[in-house]
């Protein structure tokens, strides 16, 4: 068994252990890949001060998001498929976010339904909606999310068309996966896999078939979103679901100032400032390089998180530095429950928590909501001119 110290390990383990169509839907942009490269090399041209002789005694990494208490303020970001990185993945990522305590948040596009992780958990969680046409499936899944008791709805703004994933679909990503020559090949070398998902009952998007309209192919993530998803969704949506959940609201996909602003107006808790891990409009700029010109827009008004690209505890102390109050991580656990289940899980925020809690100590602070820009060097032009 490998010694795992980082993040990257477990993506190494999540690659040998998982089939090769779920491991790359998870590793994968859109079209060039270029804003999802982005994501994490524009947190390697941020540097940390390195400050000395500060007392580093009784540290903490507690704070809150949307009100909630976290040990840090690091959520599970909603990954589509998560189930089928690992049999009952969602079961297996919410409990170990119960047990770290950080917030969990569900996919609309999850294996295990909304009612199965319930059962397996006594945290409330978080529910990320996506908008289908259909307005019944909407409204009962809303009513679902609530009886199931998620303490807040993640809606989200970017995906009510797919960006294109060369790689999903030329390995015909589906879940279950098809048995064909090419996979049953692949899945002989991932027997640990294989004997779990044989073990459970989760196969596919339970959270949906079943309730929504069948479709096509009731397997396909692509199938779905093309059939189902709304393409008309607007900001008219988002105040009628508002009002239809009645709870704290996030809404996720924020890029743009204009956007952050119209959050504002229709009163959401929290944004995201997100690309969707660089899966969606390719070509947009990382979501690191957007936060400081949205948090200076919007920061007083409401609370900012940003997903995509945090591989580390320092790149989570970056983000925070620039002033978002929370942050998602998405392939990072992801990688850890492909290669070990619940405990890769609980490993990738174990490393996280340490890598934030030592740079964060070797910058001079003790308390994670003390920290500023004041502990950053930030290129001047590191949003960049741009006309
Ligand atoms: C959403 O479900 C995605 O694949 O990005």
């Amino acid at each position: 068994m490998p010694i795992i110290t980082t993040i990257d390990d477990l993506k190494r383990l999540h690659k040998r252990r998982a089939p090769k169509m779920f491991y790359d839907y998870a590793e994968s942009g859109s079209w060039t890949e270029q804003t999802f490269r982005e994501n994490t090399s524009d947190f390697d041209q941020i540097r940390l001060r390195q400050r000395v002789a500060v007392d580093m005694t009784n540290r903490t990494t507690a704070s809150q998001m949307i009100g909630e208490d976290v040990s840090m303020p690091v959520a599970l970001a909603p990954v589509g498929l998560t189930g089928m990185q690992s049999a009952d993945g969602e079961i297996k990522a919410a409990r170990a976010a119960e047990k770290f305590g950080v917030p969990f948040t569900i996919s609309t596009m999850s294996i295990c339904s909304i009612e199965d992780v319930a059962a397996h958990t006594k945290a409330p969680f978080w529910f990320q909606l996506y908008v289908m046409r259909d307005e019944e499936f909407v409204d009962n899944i809303i009513a679902r999310a609530k009886n199931a008791g998620c303490s807040a709805l993640v809606l989200t703004l970017d995906l009510q068309i797919l960006g294109q994933r060369h790689k999903d679909l030329k390995n015909g990503l589906t879940a279950p996966p098809k048995l064909t020559p090419k996979t049953l090949l692949d899945l002989s070398t991932k027997w640990r896999w294989g004997l779990e998902m044989l073990g459970t009952h989760r196969r596919t998007f339970r959270n949906i078939v079943g309730h929504a309209k069948s479709v096509e192919n009731m397997a396909s993530l692509h199938s779905w979103t093309a059939q189902q998803f709304d393409p008309k969704l607007n900001w008219d949506t988002v105040a009628r679901l508002k009002e239809k959940w009645g709870g704290k609201l996030i809404l996720k996909g924020i890029l743009d100032v204009e956007d952050a602003k119209m959050a504002v107006k229709c009163g959401a808790d929290a944004i995201v400032v997100s690309n969707h891990g660089g899966r969606q409009l390719d070509g947009a700029l990382s979501a690191i390089r957007m936060l400081p010109s949205i948090v200076a827009a919007v920061g007083d008004q409401i609370e900012v998180h940003m997903d995509s690209g945090i591989r580390s505890g320092q790149d989570v102390l970056k983000a925070l530095s620039l002033g978002a109050k929370g942050v998602y991580i998405g392939r990072a656990y992801i990688y850890g429950l492909g290669a070990m289940g619940q405990a890769g899980v609980t490993k990738a925020l174990e490393v996280i928590h340490a890598e934030l809690d030592t740079t964060m100590a070797l910058c001079g602070k003790r308390d994670i909501k003390d920290i500023g820009r004041d502990i950053l060097l930030v290129p001047e032009d590191f949003e960049g001119r741009w006309a």
